[in-house]
């Protein structure tokens, strides 16, 4: 069985900044609250009312192409992993294929929520692994502020806008690089703590719904943290025990971007130092499918052939999850 290698990695965030002061001209906030509690400076927004999710997936799926010298016709299936999808369906994967010319390409949506992204590189690598498929793309992507409330000023300083993917190959190396271990969990019982209330086949778009403004992401936050500090924690654990490495055989953590608190309770249990930590929160906040992709995509000329990657997410659903990966190539 071959593994499952990155082989390229691409991304795309919009120009637009959002900061801290901007937010505090809206909401009843202060650039020291909203970073001392999330590490959040700005966020970056996607203005044009024109474009959507799968406008951030095009770029960088074009930039993946591009940089791996793949032909679009080449990409045999894209999974797009977004809770921002451009319609309920058909799925943003389809458009973006569309688009960026992978004519033989199948794809679907995975949510997830913020573990989406490794949601979908796990599922990605089983068509690698299970030799039926040879170039497999997943990106990660969200037009968060098409549904935050600028009004609420318990979310609306988390999220941005953004996202990114990686190309999908067989590691023939015989260096045993690539997608090693993966440990995916979840707990419906979690879904009431961080939802969007209607838009659903429950409770579908009204007058009354948008007046009661269940367009939006409603959450609990402090529920919501101390399960993420938990879980993010305990998964990340488990999968570095599960394959024998302690903190210094690990080069990078590789963390989901929602709150500097809950990214510095996994680095402190995992023992990682904190200069091996990935962070980008400051710069463009929780982009929720796009921050693990993003990340990869800043780091991409750090990173060194065989570097030992610990990837872990914690999100809405609630799910998390965490993989162990041996990065492919040099920059
Ligand atoms: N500015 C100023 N004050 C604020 C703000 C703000 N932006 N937001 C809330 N407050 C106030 C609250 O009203 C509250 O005031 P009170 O004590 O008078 O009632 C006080 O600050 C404390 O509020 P908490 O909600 O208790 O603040 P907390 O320290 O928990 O921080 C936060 C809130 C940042 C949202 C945190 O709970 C968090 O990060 N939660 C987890 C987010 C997360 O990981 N989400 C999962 C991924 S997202 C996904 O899956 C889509």
């Amino acid at each position: 069985m071959a593994r499952a290698k990155i082989s390229a990695v691409g991304a795309y965030l919009p120009d637009h900044i959002l900061s801290n002061t901007d937010l505090e001209k809206m909401v009843d906030t202060s650039d020291e609250w909203i970073f001392s509690r999330t590490g959040v400076r700005e966020r970056r927004i996607l203005k044009d009312k024109t474009k959507a999710t799968s406008d951030i997936g095009v770029a960088a799926v074009k930039e993946i192409l591009e940089k791996s010298n793949t032909d679009p016709a080449d990409i045999e299936l894209i999974i797009c992993t977004t809770v921002t999808p451009d319609y309920v369906f058909p799925a943003t994967a389809n458009l973006i294929a569309d688009r960026a010319g992978l004519k033989n390409a199948f794809g679907y949506d995975l949510n997830a929520a913020c573990s989406g992204f490794l949601y979908g590189l796990t599922t990605g690598a089983q068509f690698i692994e299970a030799g039926t498929h040879k170039k497999v793309i997943v990106v990660g992507a969200d037009k968060m502020s098409s549904i935050i409330n600028y009004g609420d000023r318990t979310t609306c300083i988390l999220f941005g806008d953004g996202g990114g993917g990686v190309l999908l190959e067989p590691d023939e190396s015989g260096e045993d690089l690539g997608i090693i271990d993966s440990i995916m969990k979840s707990d419906g019982s979690g879904w009431e703590f961080l939802h969007q209330k209607s838009g659903g086949s429950l409770n579908p778009p009204s007058y009354e719904t948008i007046d009661r403004q269940e367009h939006f992401v409603y959450q609990e936050g402090k529920n919501v943290f101390k399960s993420a500090v938990v879980n993010m924690a305990d998964v990340s654990e488990e999968i570095m025990k599960r394959n024998n490495l302690d903190s210094d055989d690990v080069d990078w953590l590789v963390p989901h971007q929602a709150n500097l608190r809950i990214i510095e309770a996994t680095r402190a249990r995992t023992g990682i130092a904190q200069e091996k930590v990935m962070i980008n929160i400051e710069k463009y906040g929780n982009t929720t499918n796009g921050t693990i992709p993003l990340c990869l995509w800043e780091w991409e000329n750090k990173l060194n052939k065989g570097d030992k990657l610990i990837l872990s997410a914690f999100g809405g659903g609630f799910t998390w999850g965490s993989i162990y990966l041996k990065w492919a190539y040099d920059s």
